[in-house]
């Protein structure tokens, strides 16, 4: 495609958080001239292990808060683009304390677009399919690039006034950015709260798996290297001002996913408990990629979904060190909210 953009030095903002990390190994495994900045402030959620193995001279790490505005100054200038993961990223933390998602995920990029703005440096926005709300099970529509915002919790709608303060920076300001809205990832390295590792982690330590309200809720599951690849797409193709949505056609309940993961680790399909539902759960997500597909060419790797459970579920067995320090905190918080 015509007037590719070719970046050699790229900041990525959460970098040692799950998708943000995934992101900066496939850049250097397949971007031989790019430079990766990596800028986390190594909140619970961000993880120096993550980024381990990157080569030292095409890698940075600097650690430190996408708040810090003079932080900005110093690293932003001799980068040609940033690529903007950081976020508190958990809804159900949302819930119980929404102050982290305002000050990261909207103060946060704002200081980003500024710190952009002032540079002229090209902006990708990562964002997510929950901005949009949900869709009843039986609806046949998925969400596209003009659904209207509608979100939920405090989570989406940090993430949707994100989105919205980017937008603006393009319109008024000219500021050359993009954005993605992306389904629900799965993949190594994913944090023990979230959905899938929470359960797989349950079970190799003896705890019962945990499903939310009557566990037909879906998510449209995309595998995080397929993420990758799309975000990639869309900062070096993608047209300026414009949103990309990212999905690979993964719409599956809750309960047949932890079927899933009970059948592959030889546990019977009722060996679960049913816990309190989250307040506000949105019913179902499910992403039209038509757009990113037919514009941009882009196509998901990873379509079987089993196979990527299976990677999945071997990544946790094989790398307990990686999460079992993190166990317990996260199992006492949940089952304070009876969950
Ligand atoms: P994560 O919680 O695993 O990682 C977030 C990272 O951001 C961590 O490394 C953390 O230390 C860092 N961070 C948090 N606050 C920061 C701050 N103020 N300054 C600097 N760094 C900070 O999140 P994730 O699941 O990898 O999500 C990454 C992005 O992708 C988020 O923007 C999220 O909204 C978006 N997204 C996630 C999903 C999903 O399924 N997880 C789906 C679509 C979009
Ligand atoms: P989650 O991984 O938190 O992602 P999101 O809220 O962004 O979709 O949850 C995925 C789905 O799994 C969601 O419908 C809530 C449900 N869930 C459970 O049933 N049990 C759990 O222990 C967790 C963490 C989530």
């Amino acid at each position: 495609m015509e007037n590719r953009f070719e970046p050699k030095s790229i900041i990525v903002t959460g970098g040692a958080g799950f998708i943000g990390s995934n992101f900066a190994h496939w850049v250097i495994d397949n971007q031989p001239d790019v430079h990766v900045t990596v800028l986390d402030a190594l909140t619970y959620a961000g993880n120096l292990d993550n980024l381990s193995g990157l080569p030292e001279d095409r890698f940075t790490f600097v650690h430190g808060n996408i708040c810090d505005a003079d932080l900005l100054d110093e690293i932003v200038p001799s980068s040609d683009a940033i690529v903007h993961f950081a976020a508190e990223s958990h809804n159900d933390n949302s819930i119980s304390d929404p102050a982290p998602f305002i000050r990261t995920n909207v103060e946060g990029t704002f200081q980003l677009l500024e710190a952009a703005r002032k540079n002229g440096t090209r902006f990708h926005h990562v964002s997510t399919d929950e901005v949009y709300g949900d869709l009843a099970l039986d609806d046949p529509v998925k969400f596209t690039e003009d659904s209207p915002y509608f979100p939920s919790s405090p989570y989406s709608s940090s993430k949707a006034a994100s989105d919205m303060l980017v937008r603006a920076w393009n319109r008024t300001y000219g500021l050359d950015v993009t954005i993605s809205n992306c389904s629900n990832n799965y993949g190594p390295r994913q944090h023990i709260e979230k959905f899938i590792p929470r359960q797989i982690t349950n079970i190799l330590c003896g705890i019962r798996p945990k499903l939310y309200g009557d566990g037909k809720n879906v998510r449209d599951w995309i595998h995080t290297e397929d993420h990758s690849s799309a975000v990639w797409e869309i900062l070096t193709k993608g047209r300026s001002g414009e949103t990309y949505l990212i999905g690979a056609d993964g719409e599956k309940n809750n309960i047949d996913v932890l079927r899933a993961i009970l059948d592959r680790m030889g546990k019977q399909s009722d060996d679960f408990d049913w816990v309190r539902d989250r307040p506000g759960h949105d019913r179902r997500y499910a992403i039209d990629s038509t757009k990113l597909q037919r514009e941009l060419g882009w196509r998901p790797k990873h379509t079987d979904f089993s196979e990527g459970l299976d990677d999945t579920i071997a990544w946790y067995t094989d790398n307990e060190s990686w999460w079992k320090d993190a166990k317990d905190a996260v199992e006492a918080k949940y089952a304070a909210q009876g969950q």
